[in-house]
C-alpha cells in the first residue's frame, strides 16, 4: 500500500489520449477527405463555432493544422516515452482512409502513416489504444447522407473499422468504436458525433434538431459499433473492445423527492441509455416511455435486436471532466460545461471556462458505474483546460493543471481500494491540441506546451510544462507520488 492508502495494480495503463481531427493536422495532406471538424471555424467560451458548407478562403479552421502530429509524430511519441507512458490512445480518422467514406479501397498512404505511428509507439513500449470514431465523420457523410440518420452509414462504417482491424489487429489490442456516443442524446450531438449536417451552414448553437432523427441516428450507431464488436470478436478473439461516454454526473439539487426523480432522469438519459445497450445489449427498461413521451419511434428492423445482443462491449471507458446538478425549483444556476450546460455546484470551483471541478465525483462515478455494470473499467479522458502563459526562459507553470491531476489520481486510487476494476487512465490533450468545443487553442490541457495561437501562428515547436515533469514522477511511483 502506498502512501495515502493508494495502490494501483502492477499492470495499470498510464498514458494521454487525443483525437485525430484535434492533433494530427495535415486535413488534405496523402489524400486524406476533409471531415466533418475540418468545415469548422473556431470560437471561443461565448462564441460558438460556425460550420461551413463551402470554405470562405478568409476564414481559418483550426483543424487543418491543429498542431501536425502528421508531421511531429516522432518527436512527441519520444516525449510521452519520455514520461513513461504504457498507453496511448488516439484516434484514427476514417477520411485518411476513406476520404469520402464511400470508397471500396483504403488510401494507401492514409494506412501507411498509422503503421509508421504504431511501430514508432511499439517501438517506445507504448501500447496504441485507438478509437475508431472520435468526432471525425468524413464530411461528405454528413453532407449528402445526413450523417448516422442515415442507416447506410452502418455497413459504410463495418467497411472502414473491419479494415482497420484486419490490417493492425497484432499491434492495437485495444479499441473503442464510437467516442463519446451519448452526446447523442443531446442536440449538441448532431455536430459532431452524429453529423446530421445536411445542406447546413450555421453555428453549433443554431444547428437543427430533430429529437426522433437523433434518436434513430444513435439507434444507427448502435448497430455500427455491435457489428464491428460482434466482427471482431468472431475474428480476432484476443481483442478487446470498448464503448466510450461522456460521463456528467449530476447531483439533485436538494433531497426533495422531485429533484431526486428528475436527477435520476438526467442520469438514465446522459449517462446510461447508451452504456445499457452496449453492456447488457439491450434498450434498458426506461427507454419506452422515454421514447413515448418525446415521440420517438425507433426504426427497428428484424435483426437489430439480436445484433446488439451479440455486440456487447468488454471494458467500459469513460470521459470524466466534471459534474453538474439537476434540481426542479427553479433556482439552480445554470454554469458552463462538456458538451452540455448543467447546474452549477455552490460546493465547487470551476475553470476558467466555467466547468467545474469534482474528484471525489470521479470517485463516485466509477463505483455506480462498477456496481452497475461488473466489467473492467479505464478512464480514457480526463483533464484541465487553462490559460498559460511562458515564461521569459521559455519555461510553463501549471500548478493548477497539476492540482486537477493529483486529485483526479488520488481519487482513482480511493476507487480501486473501494474494488473497483480500474484498468488505466489517459489524460486528455497531454499535448496541446484544438478544443473541440471552442475551436481554441489557448484552451490548454497539454503536459507539452505547442507553439500554436488562435490565429494560426506558431511555429508548433514543442516544450515541457511543469506538469510534464509531475506527471512523469507520477507514473514512475505507479500514482503513489502525488505530492
Ligand atoms: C471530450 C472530447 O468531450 O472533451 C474531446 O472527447 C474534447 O474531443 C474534450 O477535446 C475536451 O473538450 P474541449 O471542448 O475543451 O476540447
Amino acid at each position: 500500500m502506498g502512501k495515502d492508502g493508494i495502490k494501483f495494480p502492477d499492470n495499470f495503463l498510464w498514458g494521454g489520449a487525443t483525437a485525430a481531427n484535434q492533433y494530427e493536422g495535415a486535413w488534405d495532406v496523402d489524400g486524406k477527405g476533409a471531415s466533418v471538424p475540418d468545415h469548422m471555424r473556431g470560437g471561443d467560451i461565448n462564441t460558438p463555432r460556425q460550420i461551413d458548407v463551402e470554405f470562405d478562403p478568409n476564414a481559418l479552421y483550426p483543424s487543418h493544422e491543429a498542431t501536425d502530429f502528421y508531421h511531429h509524430y516522432e518527436e512527441d511519441i519520444a516525449l510521452f516515452a519520455e514520461m513513461g507512458w504504457n498507453v496511448f490512445r488516439m484516434s484514427i480518422n476514417w477520411a485518411r482512409l476513406f476520404p469520402t467514406g464511400e470508397e471500396t479501397e483504403p488510401n494507401q498512404a492514409g494506412l501507411e502513416f498509422y503503421d509508421r505511428v504504431f511501430d514508432c509507439l511499439l517501438a517506445h513500449g507504448i501500447q496504441p489504444l485507438v478509437t475508431l470514431s472520435h468526432y471525425e465523420l468524413p464530411y461528405h457523410l454528413a453532407a449528402t447522407y445526413n450523417g448516422w440518420a442515415d442507416r447506410r452509414l452502418v455497413d459504410l462504417f463495418l467497411r472502414y473499422a473491419s479494415c482497420c482491424l484486419d490490417r493492425w489487429h497484432d499491434k492495437v489490442k485495444y479499441w473503442l468504436t464510437f467516442n463519446e456516443i451519448n452526446t447523442g442524446t443531446m442536440t449538441m450531438g448532431c455536430t459532431l458525433s452524429l453529423g446530421t449536417l445536411k445542406g447546413f451552414t450555421g453555428t453549433m448553437a443554431e444547428v437543427r434538431d430533430d429529437i426522433n432523427e437523433r434518436y434513430n441516428a444513435l439507434h444507427h450507431q448502435f448497430l455500427a459499433s455491435a457489428k464491428v464488436i460482434k466482427y471482431a470478436h468472431e475474428t480476432y478473439p484476443d481483442l478487446k473492445m470498448g464503448n466510450m461516454d461522456c460521463f456528467i454526473l449530476s447531483y439533485a439539487a436538494t433531497c426533495d423527492p422531485a429533484d431526486q426523480l428528475a436527477n435520476q432522469d438526467e442520469m438514465r438519459r446522459m449517462n446510461w441509455y447508451c452504456s445499457d445497450v452496449q453492456v447488457r445489449g439491450a434498450y434498458p427498461s426506461y427507454a419506452r416511455r422515454f421514447w413515448d413521451e418525446n415521440g420517438i419511434k425507433i426504426k427497428m428492423q428484424p435483426g437489430d435486436e439480436e445484433l446488439l445482443r451479440e455486440g456487447k462491449i468488454d471494458f467500459y471507458t469513460l470521459s470524466y471532466y466534471m459534474s453538474s446538478v439537476v434540481g426542479t425549483h427553479g433556482d439552480v444556476e445554470q454554469g458552463k460545461g462538456n458538451m452540455v450546460m448543467g447546474g452549477r455546484n455552490p460546493y465547487l470551483e470551476v475553470s476558467d471556462w466555467g466547468w467545474s471541478i469534482d474528484s471525489k465525483g470521479l470517485r463516485f462515478s466509477l463505483n455506480e458505474i462498477y456496481d452497475r455494470y461488473q466489467i473492467p473499467l479505464m478512464v480514457v479522458e480526463n483533464g484541465f483546460g487553462a490559460f498559460d502563459t511562458v515564461e521569459e526562459d521559455g519555461s510553463i507553470h501549471d500548478p493548477y493543471r497539476i492540482d486537477y491531476l493529483r486529485k483526479h489520481v488520488r481519487d482513482m486510487g480511493e476507487a480501486i481500494e473501494d474494488g473497483v476494476d480500474l484498468i488505466g487512465y489517459t489524460w486528455w490533450g497531454p499535448i496541446d491540441v484544438v478544443s473541440a468545443g471552442t475551436g481554441e487553442m489557448r484552451k490548454r490541457y497539454g503536459f507539452i506546451y505547442v507553439d500554436k495561437h488562435d490565429d494560426g501562428t506558431g511555429d508548433l515547436h514543442r516544450s515541457r510544462k511543469d506538469s510534464f515533469f509531475y506527471y512523469k514522477r507520477l507514473i514512475a511511483s505507479n500514482g503513489t507520488e502525488l505530492d
